[in-house]
């Protein structure tokens, strides 16, 4: 049965070649940055309040204009057709039948026009490479197809170094030895997949879905990162793009200040998930600088390592508009397909109802800062 996320991943781990499991689960280094955001929420226990009015439980919200079924976003993931095919286009839809937002990552494998068409509130995710006319004509497409919000990652000047993806050969450009050949002639049916439809490419690095090689397109990504990306950078974006704009891979609070003088809608407090930089804090420990930092003045999302509905309660006790979730969709993909991602998604939706009941907190608005506990305080 596919209750948690200990069952999803171990039913992706199941179906997918090594290669491509790891590529989902792993992240930077020694992974102590991914062991951390589990540890740091597990040490927030949560308060409950007694006889309040349960019966009925409101968990939508609204961001930016458009309304949210519960406080929970499906965060940019790269490459997500080597899941499955038109994995990008599943995940938007699984999104919109649960009322949720997804937000279309750059290295998508899916065009931006066709995953707008298929989710409903969608969001834009923009890496800038150092040739900057490829972000220009991205975040143009994300604009005319009407994505509600631009999310400019600012946490990968560089990868991180995956380790597992080094010792599965799973660098740019992409060479199976003999062992990773193996192990996909083991998963014939995302082999099949493979042979329908072909390696996923980064469709949207090209106006036209470019011909080249995912090998060939991800050497570009991942080499011509733009370094020299500086705040400045944002009035550039600002003429490009005139809804909001929200800064994700944010932990210092003096970030945070500087993206409100900037003129940011919204902030991600977010460590990729423990993908980039291995010493850096849980994501739920950055958090309440950075909430002190913004005052009240923009929303505040958080992502890394939430599995439960609540550690959602728990990240919007200490003040947080909603929590993003990267690993457990993905999972759900793999187990499932669309309908797959969409149950991973109800199922935090359940549980986030089934935690604000047991609080005694009827609505978002009935969550307060006592509620949270600091465990050892
Ligand atoms: C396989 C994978 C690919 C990712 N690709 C992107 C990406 O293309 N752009 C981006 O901003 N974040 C990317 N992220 C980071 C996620 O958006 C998010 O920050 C992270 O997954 C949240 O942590 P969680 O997986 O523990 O929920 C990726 C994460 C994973 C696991």
């Amino acid at each position: 049965m596919l209750l948690n996320f200990a069952d999803l991943r171990r039913g992706a781990q199941r179906r997918l070649p090594r290669f491509v499991f790891d590529y989902l689960d792993g992240a930077a280094e020694d992974e102590r940055c991914l062991q951390r955001n589990g540890a740091a929420l597990e040490r927030l226990h949560l308060l409950p309040t007694t006889l309040r009015d349960t019966q009925r439980i409101d968990t939508a919200l609204e961001v930016f204009g458009q309304r949210w079924a519960g406080p929970i976003g499906v965060a940019p993931i790269g490459l997500v057709g080597l899941v499955r095919p038109q994995g990008d286009v599943l995940l938007a839809r699984a999104a919109a039948r649960a009322g949720l937002p997804h937000v279309l990552s750059t290295a998508s494998n899916s065009r931006i026009e066709a995953v707008r068409q298929s989710g409903a509130a969608q969001w834009f995710q923009l890496y800038v490479m150092s040739e900057r006319a490829i972000a220009e004509q991205m975040v143009r497409r994300a604009r005319a197809a009407g994505y509600s919000a631009l999310v400019l990652t600012v946490d990968v000047p560089v990868s991180g170094l995956r380790e597992r993806d080094l010792r599965n050969g799973f660098r740019m450009p992409w060479r199976p030895g003999p062992a990773t050949a193996l192990d996909v002639a083991l998963h014939p049916r995302w082999l099949a997949g493979v042979a329908r439809h072909g390696m996923p490419g980064l469709v949207n690095l090209s106006e036209h879905g470019g011909s080249a090689s995912i090998e060939a397109q991800a050497a570009i990504l991942a080499r011509s990162m733009d370094r020299s990306l500086g705040w400045d950078a944002l009035a550039w974006l600002r003429r490009l793009w005139d809804g909001p704009l929200v800064l994700k891979g944010v932990l210092h609070p003096g970030d945070a200040k500087r993206a409100l003088e900037f003129g940011v809608d919204g902030l991600i407090v977010s460590n990729h998930g423990g993908r980039q930089l291995d010493a850096a804090p849980a994501a739920i420990t950055a958090l309440p600088p950075v909430l002190d930092a913004v005052a009240g003045r923009i929303p505040v999302f958080v992502d890394s390592g939430f599995r439960r509905g609540s550690d959602v309660v728990k990240a919007l006790a200490l003040g947080a508009r909603a929590v993003f979730f990267g690993r457990t969709p993905i999972f759900g993909l793999a187990c499932g397909g669309e309908d797959g991602a969409h149950a991973a998604l109800m199922a935090l939706r359940d549980e986030l109802e089934r935690t604000l009941t047991l609080l005694g907190a009827n609505s978002l608005a009935a969550i307060e800062r006592g509620h949270v506990w600091q465990a050892g305080a």
